[in-house]
């Protein structure tokens, strides 16, 4: 076997965070969920890079393993020791107290725009243009992993609401999937962006040895959040990705026109630039007809805030991956192919 970069206890933690094992075994259950509480512990209150993107393999992979409905009991408990030792990291910033809900979702609004990343340096870079279709195949897997299960994650969303509320959610589905004609299903359209660039974005191994770290943490943020049993984590988190989506990838459309594609490439970003916009008002509006108490308004506003720091930490992550691609050659991802290495018995 190579060398590994990664230090052998950390590589030891992902193998015994990973083994499923009978899910009568007490014994092996707690193990795998100590060394993910020790995984979490160095990841988050010790900010240890490499374990830091160990949580980021072992989040994903879980996740993706089970259709983001992880229900072996180990898998369980990993997710919840390391969400555990994340949350206790993050700071509690609450909003002013005594707002009516027209006024809070007001103050949601502006307070997320913030966190936009279409003056950031990756769209900049975009709209410079000089780009390879290489540089844009690299940028390509940047977007699959928020992509491949966003229908996934709103269908959870709607679990947790009552039926005045989920309404939206199915109407979102429905435009999801091309108002019932799949080849204008969203994740059709980008995949007629996708492919021609050369990107492999049903292949598990491609994913994982082009997308970011910082990119995979934004999925794993959102997973986290819905998560939650309270309907307010995963609404927050989701309504400021739709409502910054249109801003965001109405910036990339224009830099993408100036890439030699086939007809109807970038159809995924013209419907999103307009979808998007309506997607964001009905997050809004179900948040504003559930917002009874400050606590609930707490929980969104805190979920937005997560959820747009680590969405503005991924665009930034992209683009300081591929300034470290295009200088060595080698695209900065989380290495599971020495991680699995290691988890092989
Ligand atoms: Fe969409
Ligand atoms: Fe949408």
């Amino acid at each position: 076997m190579t060398e590994s970069s990664i230090p052998s206890q950390l590589r030891e933690l992902y193998a015994r965070a990973m083994l499923r094992a009978d899910p009568t075994d007490w014994p092996q259950l707690e193990g795998r969920a100590k060394a993910a509480a020790e995984l979490g512990r160095r990841a988050f209150a010790e900010r240890d890079r490499t374990a830091w993107e160990i949580v980021q393999a072992v989040e994903w992979r879980l996740h993706r393993a089970s259709a983001l409905r992880p229900n072996d009991p180990g898998d369980v408990l990993v997710l919840d020791a390391l969400y555990r030792a994340e949350e206790a990291t993050l700071p509690d910033e609450k909003p002013p107290a005594g707002l009516d809900p027209k006024s809070f979702c007001e103050l949601l609004a502006r307070t997320i725009a913030e966190h936009s990343s279409a003056d950031g340096k990756l769209i900049g870079l975009m709209k410079d243009g000089n780009l390879s279709v290489e540089d844009w195949q690299f940028f390509g897997y940047q977007w699959v992993p928020a992509a491949i299960d966003f229908t996934r994650q709103i269908a959870l969303c709607s679990l947790t609401l009552p039926r005045e509320s989920a309404k939206f959610l199915y109407l979102n589905l429905y435009d999801e999937i091309g108002k019932g004609n799949p080849e204008f299903a969203h994740w059709n359209l980008l995949t007629k962006f996708l492919g021609p660039l050369g990107v492999r974005f049903d292949d598990e191994s491609s994913i994982l040895a082009w997308a970011a770290p910082e990119v995979l943490a934004m999925v794993n943020t959102q997973n986290r959040l819905i998560w939650h049993r309270e309907p307010g984590w995963a609404l927050g988190s989701m309504f400021l990705a739709e409502r910054l989506v249109p801003s965001e990838l109405d910036q990339v459309r224009k830099a993408a026109l100036g890439i030699d594609l086939p007809k109807g490439s970038l159809d995924f970003f013209e419907d999103h630039v307009e979808t998007d916009v309506g997607h964001a008002e009905d997050w809004l509006t179900i948040i504003r007809g559930m917002l009874e108490t400050y606590e609930q308004q707490c929980v969104v506003h805190a979920a937005a805030l997560q959820r747009g720091r680590v969405q503005r930490r991924a665009w930034d992550g992209a683009f300081e991956a591929w300034q470290v691609w295009k200088k060595t050659g080698v695209a900065p991802h989380v290495r599971f192919e020495e991680l699995e290495g290691a988890a092989r018995p």
